[in-house]
């Protein structure tokens, strides 16, 4: 097993997550049905199914077009992404628990026929040469530390002329950064860079620019929202049906990290789509 991977399962995974998860919708009495169910708690990044839908116009999605999400977490961008886009999609993600509670949360909202997951490596993937259309990585490689060999096995799975689409949290001109944040405790797992470094790595690993956007501000107002709903919800309330079910008792400081980084310019949030030179 690769350095950090064994550090990162053991910072994201959570026992018996499906389980807490039925148990709040029981509680909540809620049932699942579409995939936007299910957004409140299965999109593992900022602004939610809005930043999916903007990344899969960046892709240029089309029906049946077989896309590869690159840590996918408990699934949430696959399940979005082939019920409103029809592809099919694959998703790889290191964290075991992950993919179950993924594969389970697909079965119960019909999107079984169309999207898979499997626990592995995304910098050394078990996928042939040239299997995707596209593919695309949000909130991710923040964890990874050989970025080159992530992009390189990128290249590799996409088909010719295929289209790599990313949203991605980078290092902003001011530091250190405030931990914990949802990715990382400390610094250990936790390996940004700047966004012209990752723009020049993509250049560097075969990939071609489409489109860039630096999309920090935005994603500032969605905390300021999301602090806003919390702090007025009535003290007495159940616990939402939120990120706080993926990320446990530290979701609140985890959370606030996050926005307390970007409003001092410690991190950026990025967009870009990439088409691979070969
Ligand atoms: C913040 S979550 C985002 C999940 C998902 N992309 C989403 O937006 O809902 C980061 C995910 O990256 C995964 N991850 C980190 N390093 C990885 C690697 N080397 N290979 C596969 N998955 C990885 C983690 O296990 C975690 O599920």
């Amino acid at each position: 097993m690769k350095k950090h991977n064994k550090a990162i399962q053991e910072h994201y995974g959570q026992e018996s997550l499906a389980a807490t998860i039925m148990s709040a919708l029981e509680r909540a009495g809620k049932e699942i049905k579409v995939h936007t169910d299910t957004s409140t708690f299965d999109e593992f990044h900022i602004r939610g199914l809005e930043a999916t839908t903007e990344i899969a116009e960046l892709a240029g999605l089309k029906p049946g077009m077989t896309v590869l999400d690159l840590g996918s977490g408990v699934g949430g961008p696959a399940r979005t992404i082939a019920a409103e886009y029809g592809c099919h999609v694959t998703g790889i993600d290191l964290v075991e628990e992950y993919c179950r509670t993924a594969e389970i949360l697909t079965g119960m909202l019909g999107l079984g026929g169309k999207v898979t997951f499997r626990q592995g490596d995304m910098t050394d993937m078990p996928f042939v040469d040239g299997s995707y259309d596209r593919a695309f990585t949000m909130h991710t490689q923040m964890n990874v530390e050989d970025k080159s060999k992530l992009f390189n096995e990128v290249s590799r799975v996409l088909k010719p002329g295929g289209l790599f689409a990313l949203y991605e949290i980078c290092v902003g001109p001011n530091s250190p950064l405030h931990f914990p944040v949802p990715w990382a405790d400390d610094p250990s797992i936790s390996f940004l860079i700047t966004p012209d470094e990752l723009r020049g790595m993509l250049n560097d690993t075969g990939f071609g620019e489409i489109e860039w956007r630096d999309v920090s501000a935005p994603s500032l107002k969605w905390f300021q929202i999301q602090l806003e709903l919390l702090s007025s919800a009535p003290k007495d309330a159940p616990p939402p049906l939120g990120l706080n079910l993926i990320m446990g008792p530290s979701f609140a400081e985890k959370f606030k990290n996050v926005f307390r980084n970007l409003e001092e310019d410690r991190v950026r949030v990025v967009q870009g789509v990439y088409q691979v030179r070969k």
